[in-house]
């Protein structure tokens, strides 16, 4: 049977600075949803990658006396470094400037054409280039300032190709009422919907009054719209317009992962885009918060721009990846404090869990010489305890539908409360003193062992370090990423006869 296929898409970012932890947010998301549907068994296509064209990206490159692509280059590796320090795991990296994409985006733009619906017009609008947006003057709330990031824009008039966005108004709607789960999560949804019920206009799809972008194929004086030139790099990861087999094997995408700043070109332009074209439409689109930084908007000018690079250098890791899904209840705003990261570390990481696995591994050792013991149902310390994981493992698949990562954390952590209390419960040290108690004594310091197992694995897609060192500890010898999730997060998975190796504490504390 051939396996089911999950297709997970962020953003592409632009080049005209280096990542921050906003971008690291949403790429770790990805990335936890690539790792956990390829344990369970899906064949799974992660892309992310950076988009390189239009006028933000020009003057970007301007400021710094560099070539566009110079700086593209530059920024991209940037991008690609963070990513391998991260262990994000995509199985590709997308730019713009690849001249396969740049075909991608002008096979697109000449099918939409060829539909009848893209015409040549006038635009006589406001432009925000910070934001790569197209506003009229009705939609301002403090004059000419851009509704979405709240800087000038500036006054365009140029000749322009339009793309009849108006002639999906009803088909849109059509779609997002029929699908429920189509946006998500709910409150966005609501948003999209009155956008759209607020009526659409039809969209100019490309510009004349700067060069950096891909080429018009029916008009040479034009470039595309960065957004549409961006937009198609979903399409063009996966094969179009060439390579058909690879593409109808993997569209429609499954998950578009985005923040609410660029809902709108995702759960709007996108979907009329495809529709024109002829195209399915992305399976869902989910769209997160805003990260701010010690309460105020991350910026260059406030300079309070977080560097992940320092955190994880300071931090490691998998701290870093845990704070960023855990902190911020996931659709809902984010604060990044110092305070509230160490806090995290201390009281998660260290406490909860490190201390989980470093007390465990100390008592197997001292009563077992660190062997795994015989599990041991009838001695009656068994049942409620996996009853407990076996309902946390079903509410963690079910809320991974909806990409509710925090949530799943939560739930990951109420499994190693219940370790922790099992443990006080038990007292395995009191059990050591009496003799006749070996045999209680043995099941209880199995079932220890084997919700650290299954911690492990829940952790993985999050902590991939952190979950191959207590697997090494464990002594398992084989690999977690080629296990199955389903199979292996069975209770009695842990052989008895294993050999654990007591290492030193996962997540030191931080004072
Ligand atoms: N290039 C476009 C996207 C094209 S996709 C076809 C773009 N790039 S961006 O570099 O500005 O990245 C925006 C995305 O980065 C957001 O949607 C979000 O995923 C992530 N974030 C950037 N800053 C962020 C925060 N402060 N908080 C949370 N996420 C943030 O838009």
């Amino acid at each position: 049977m051939s396996k089911p296929k999950f297709y997970v898409t962020t953003p592409i970012y632009y080049v005209n600075d280096v990542p921050h932890i906003g971008h690291a947010y949403t790429t770790i998301a990805a990335d936890v949803l690539a790792r956990f549907k390829r344990l369970s068994g899906s064949e799974v296509f992660f892309l992310t990658g950076t988009d390189e064209h239009g006028q933000k990206v020009e003057q970007a490159a301007a400021s710094r006396g560099e070539p566009p692509q110079a700086l593209a280059d530059r920024m991209s590796d940037h991008f690609k470094a963070l990513w391998r320090k991260l262990d994000i795991s995509n199985d590709y990296f997308i730019r713009t400037t690849d001249e396969r994409h740049k075909r991608a985006a002008q096979a697109l733009f000449q099918t939409l054409y060829e539909k009848g619906d893209i015409y040549k017009g006038e635009y006589e609008d406001w432009y925000c280039t910070p934001c790569e947006t197209f506003w009229t003057e009705s939609q301002f709330e403090h004059a000419k300032h851009c509704p979405s990031c709240g800087r000038p824009t500036e006054k365009l008039k140029e000749e322009s190709y339009f793309f009849r966005l108006s002639k999906y108004q009803k088909p849109l709607l059509d779609y997002i009422t029929a699908n429920p789960d189509f946006i998500l999560p709910e409150s966005r949804r609501n948003e999209v919907l009155k956008f759209i019920k607020g009526g659409l206009r039809d969209l100019s799809v490309t510009r004349t009054s700067f060069k950096w972008g891909v080429p018009v194929p029916v008009d040479d004086k034009h470039i595309i719209y960065v957004w549409l030139d961006a937009l198609t790099n979903y399409l063009t990861a996966i094969g179009y317009p060439d390579d058909t087999a690879h593409f109808n094997r993997l569209w429609p995408a499954d998950v578009h992962l985005l923040a609410k700043d660029i809902l709108r070109f995702h759960a709007v332009y996108w979907p009329a885009f495809l529709m024109s074209a002829g195209f399915a439409l992305p399976k869902q689109i989910v769209a997160h918060g805003w990260w701010t930084v010690e309460g105020r908007k991350m910026s260059k000018s406030l300079g309070n721009v977080v560097d992940p690079h320092q955190i994880i250098d300071q931090y490691g890791v998998d701290a870093l990846r845990y704070f960023l899904l855990r902190e911020v209840s996931f659709g809902n705003d984010g604060d990044f404090s110092h305070t509230a990261f160490i806090g995290r570390l201390n009281a998660d990481l260290a406490n909860d869990l490190g201390n989980l696995v470093s007390r465990s591994l100390a008592m197997l050792g001292k009563y077992f010489k660190g062997v795994v013991p015989e599990a041991n149902e009838d001695q009656g310390v068994t049942g409620e305890l996996e009853l407990l994981v076996e309902q946390s493992i079903g509410r963690i698949i079910a809320l991974y539908d909806e990409a509710y990562f925090s949530r799943i954390l939560e739930e990951i952590w109420v499994v190693v409360a219940a370790a922790n209390k099992y443990i006080e419960q038990m007292a395995p040290w009191a059990l050591n003193k009496e003799p006749a108690k070996i045999k209680q004594l043995a099941a209880v310091m199995y079932n220890i062992t084997e919700v650290i197992r299954i911690i492990a694995l829940l952790i993985w897609p999050f902590m991939p370090n952190t979950a191959a060192k207590i697997w090494r500890q464990l002594g398992i010898k084989e690999a977690l990423e080629s296990s199955n999730f389903y199979e292996i997060t069975m209770w009695g998975g842990l052989l008895s006869g294993t050999v654990t190796i007591k290492g030193p504490p996962l997540f030191p504390r931080v004072e």
